[in-house]
């Protein structure tokens, strides 16, 4: 008989593979930062592991004067300081290259989006012109006219005879709620919703897609996933860098807009939602939205109640000196922007009313890491009241989803020895441990499945709608009101103290994310 507890059994879903089949990929902002630091990586290395379609082409398109070869050394450059294997296999980029090209012209003028048309007709085969991923690594005030464009050129229909026309959008999609819905109706003016990919890149990631997997295929925890048994949630995003060279971009955003809106509420939403009808995009984006829509909407003494925000003053991080926000480049010397976020979140359904979700990201923090605590309800204060009174650790999992990527379980056991102790012990599984060390970018795994069409990391139109709802509660419950001495934290330190206030109130602290070795 095999030994069944250490018997492996994997269920794969779907291909090994993604089926993907030929296509033109153009981006658009082709010169810009994030082709060279993530697009091109996740291409290079999609074709270092064999997973990009059987022939393809990929078009730079963008302003400045560039040939192909020009544009191609220029990535090849950017590609030894960003892959995330080094040293660059040249055999494998030279086999890249050859489908690299460029396309010179400017987003607001229709006869560069013929001559864009021409060059991939030129490509020869059907589905080189007729399979077309375009993606908008431009700013989102040019999404829409760039769109009007291609369909204008014959480059993007509604409704098509021949392949398939996909747009993928970089955040921020839109800036409040307003701003979002026109920008999804001038999308959809020229495309249908699902043609739109919009990414953030959190889904990507391995442990962020891990998280239903985790607990849609365990019924250990499942069953405990409800207001009988977890006490609160901690949904931490910390970061260690400032706002650095990003200031323009930052005083236009926050944290509540750059992370919360996105990153942190789909986090949430996949950590809450109810259980899909099948693992297809559809039933998995409705029960996200469900669970959006169930998060009780904050009035404006709530917002005094629930909601911190923080900005960092000059302090040291790692050692290292660190301007304060105010004087980072581009960032106004008397700045409200908010570098930190906490919030209180209660979700009015059956399963979670009354647990609170506690939400915190902040820039120039001791640590970046990113983490999901579950924190179980004590024990009935009957056996260990007397003398550990409120000190004896209640149980937790935790979800680290990134560094050290794993999940770690805390419970209490007793010290080894004659005397009666009880102390917290943990449980790590580690990704790595397991694994081995194999963390691809994010990035790849998007661009793969928008190549194949498959929505289900990307975020749909009304997912997107519903958090700006959340999102713009909290901003009107800000207007003209400054921060407080409260709402300020020396770079380097875990925010301010208002954050802690915000936990207190309810018996709770926040917990430092878990570094495991
Ligand atoms: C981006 C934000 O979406 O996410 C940045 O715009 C932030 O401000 C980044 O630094 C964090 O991503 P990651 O993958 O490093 O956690």
């Amino acid at each position: 008989m095999p030994d069944t507890a250490t018997e492996s059994v994997t269920c794969r879903l779907g291909q090994s593979h993604k089926l993907t089949e030929p296509c033109s990929i153009i981006i658009f902002g082709a010169s810009g930062d994030l082709t060279a630091r993530k697009l091109i990586p996740a291409f290079y290395h999609l074709e270092k592991e064999n997973q990009m379609p059987p022939e393809y082409r990929i078009v730079g398109f963008a302003r400045r004067e560039k040939t192909d070869e020009s544009f191609r050394s220029e990535l090849r450059e950017a590609l030894g300081e960003f892959s995330r294997t080094k040293p660059v296999d040249d055999q494998v980029w030279q086999r890249f290259a050859k489908n690299v090209f460029y396309c010179e012209g400017d987003l607001t003028d229709p006869t560069a989006y013929k001559k864009l048309e021409q060059q991939l007709a030129g490509f020869g085969s059907d589905p080189l012109r007729y399979n077309l991923l375009f993606y908008l690594a431009t700013m989102p005030s040019q999404f829409g006219q760039v769109v009007e464009h291609l369909h204008t050129s014959g480059l993007l229909h509604v409704e098509h005879e021949k392949g398939w026309e996909r747009l993928v959008l970089e955040k921020p999609f839109g800036h409040d709620l307003q701003s979002a819905r026109e920008l999804n109706s001038e999308l959809t003016r020229y495309a249908r919703e699902d043609q739109v990919f919009r990414i953030d890149h959190y889904l990507g990631k391995e442990t962020v897609q891990n998280i239903l997997m985790f607990r849609f295929s365990n019924s250990i925890f499942e069953q405990l996933w409800n207001r009988n048994t977890i006490d609160h949630f901690q949904i931490t995003v910390t970061e260690q860098v400032g706002v650095g060279q990003r200031g323009g971009y930052y005083e236009e955003a926050g944290a509540l807009r750059d992370m919360v809106q996105n990153h942190l509420l789909q986090v949430m939403s996949l950590v809450a939602m109810e259980p899909p009808v099948s693992l297809d995009a559809e039933p998995i984006r409705d029960e996200k939205v469900k669970l959006l829509k169930s998060i009780r909407r904050l009035s404006q003494d709530d917002i005094a109640q629930q909601v911190v925000r923080g900005q960092y003053f000059a302090g040291s991080v790692n050692g290292q000196p660190r301007p304060g926000y105010r004087q980072e480049p581009k960032v106004k010397p008397d700045s409200n922007v908010e570098t930190y976020v906490a919030l209180k979140l209660f979700v009015d359904n059956w399963r979670w009313s009354g647990v609170p979700f506690y939400l915190r990201t902040g820039k120039a923090l001791p640590l970046g890491a990113s983490e999901v605590r579950i924190q179980f309800r004590s024990t009935p204060h009957v056996l260990f009241a007397a003398e550990c009174g409120q000190r004896l650790d209640p149980n937790s999992l935790t979800l680290r989803l990134q560094p050290n990527e794993g999940i770690t379980l805390r419970f209490n056991g007793k010290v080894p020895g004659t005397s009666v102790e009880v102390r917290p012990v943990r449980m790590h599984f580690s990704y790595d441990a397991e694994f081995g060390a194999y963390t691809p970018e994010a990035y790849e795994r998007l661009l793969l499945e928008a190549m194949a069409g498959d929505a289900t990391l990307f975020i749909r139109r009304d997912e997107v709608e519903s958090a700006w709802e959340i999102v713009d509660s909290v901003r009107r419950g800000w207007q003209n009101k400054p921060l407080s001495n409260r709402e300020f934290y020396a770079a380097g330190t875990w925010g301010p103290v208002a954050a802690d206030d915000l936990l207190a109130q309810s018996g709770h602290t926040w917990r430092e994310p878990m570094v495991v070795k």
